[in-house]
């Protein structure tokens, strides 16, 4: 199976309006879209998706940020698509993140840092199970070079 990642555009990215401008910017680097839905993250899946910073001082702000509303999850296919997300979403700290990338051409500000994307291929796959179901990802070929 091709390399896959899971993306989250965070609550503000609705509230500004630029779920197309991102959606755009995934889709001009040439990532296959898989799947994609809007939805409200529950605490029970916060607190697993983000197990790893549950117990940091700056968690209760992350919880409110990410719950003020929905979320826009997406599932990319590529060769080495999980880096290079990363790549595209840049650092964590949008204030340190390169210019060009979607952190810092969006954001200035760590706490609203705008988009998730998986860290490794192997947790792309625990994250996609997480989040989506198998009959909402859709199986196509696509008639470009991928
Ligand atoms: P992390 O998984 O370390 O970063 P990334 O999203 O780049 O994989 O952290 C998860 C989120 O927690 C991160 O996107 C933003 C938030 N966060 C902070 O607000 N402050 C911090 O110091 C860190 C490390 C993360
Ligand atoms: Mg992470």
């Amino acid at each position: 199976m091709a390399e896959r990642s899971l993306l989250l555009l965070k609550p503000d990215v609705i509230h500004r309006s630029l779920v197309g401008t991102i959606i755009a910017r995934i889709e001009a680097r040439n990532f296959k879209i898989v799947a994609l839905k809007m939805f409200d993250l529950t605490r029970e899946t916060l607190d697993e998706h983000y197990a790893h910073i549950v117990a940091k001082h700056f968690y209760p702000e992350i919880v409110s940020y990410m719950t003020m509303g929905p979320v826009v999850g997406i599932i990319v296919e590529g060769k080495d698509v999980v880096a290079g997300m990363r790549q595209l979403c840049g650092a964590t700290n949008p204030a340190a993140a390169e210019m060009g990338t979607l952190r810092a051409d969006y954001s200035n500000n760590i706490g609203f840092n705008i988009i998730h994307g998986s860290d490794t291929p192997e947790n792309a796959e625990i994250e996609i199970l997480r989040f989506f179901d198998a009959d909402e990802v859709c199986s196509y070929e696509r008639k470009i070079i991928a």
